[in-house]
């Protein structure tokens, strides 16, 4: 029985999950592990704080992934496949491992702010 996403060990599963995927996938992958170089012990507690402030209002995530992401268009193009397929696995991992309210918000936010983001980086 899959459960829904209770607190933030379950987000630290979630977000592990997705980019053990992430970073194998043969679409997205390079971008992290060729491009951005990205330091993962860094990266995922990141990534924690920002689902972990989303879904239970913790206030402790301080970046700027606007800029992040548009830094990132600049080395090597990102375009809107990139960013629907971002959603795709995103929404594929969240339902692989859990089920409920939370799990759909995290689902619907994240496709939001893929839109948005999309919209601001790609030309
Ligand atoms: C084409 C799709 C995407 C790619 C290739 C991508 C890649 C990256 C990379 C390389 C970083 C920087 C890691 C570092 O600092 O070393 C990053 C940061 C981040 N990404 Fe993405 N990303 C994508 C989509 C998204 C989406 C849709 C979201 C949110 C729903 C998101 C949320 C974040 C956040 C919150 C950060 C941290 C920003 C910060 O440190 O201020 N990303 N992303």
């Amino acid at each position: 029985m899959k459960t829904d996403i209770r607190d933030r060990d379950d987000i630290v599963f979630l977000v592990d999950a997705f980019y053990q995927i992430v970073k194998k996938d043969p679409t997205i992958g390079y971008l992290f592990t060729e491009v951005a170089l990205v330091n993962w012990e860094k990266h995922l507690p990141i990534m924690y704080d920002f689902w972990d402030n989303i879904l239970f209002h913790t206030g402790n995530f301080e970046g700027n992934p606007m800029v992040k992401h548009r830094m990132l268009d600049q080395k090597s193009t990102l375009t809107e496949t990139h960013f629907r397929h971002w959603t795709k696995l995103w929404k594929t991992t969240v339902d692989d491992f859990f089920e409920g309210e939370k799990a759909n918000e995290i689902k619907v936010r994240a496709e939001n702010i893929s839109k948005l983001m999309m919209n601001k980086v790609v030309i």
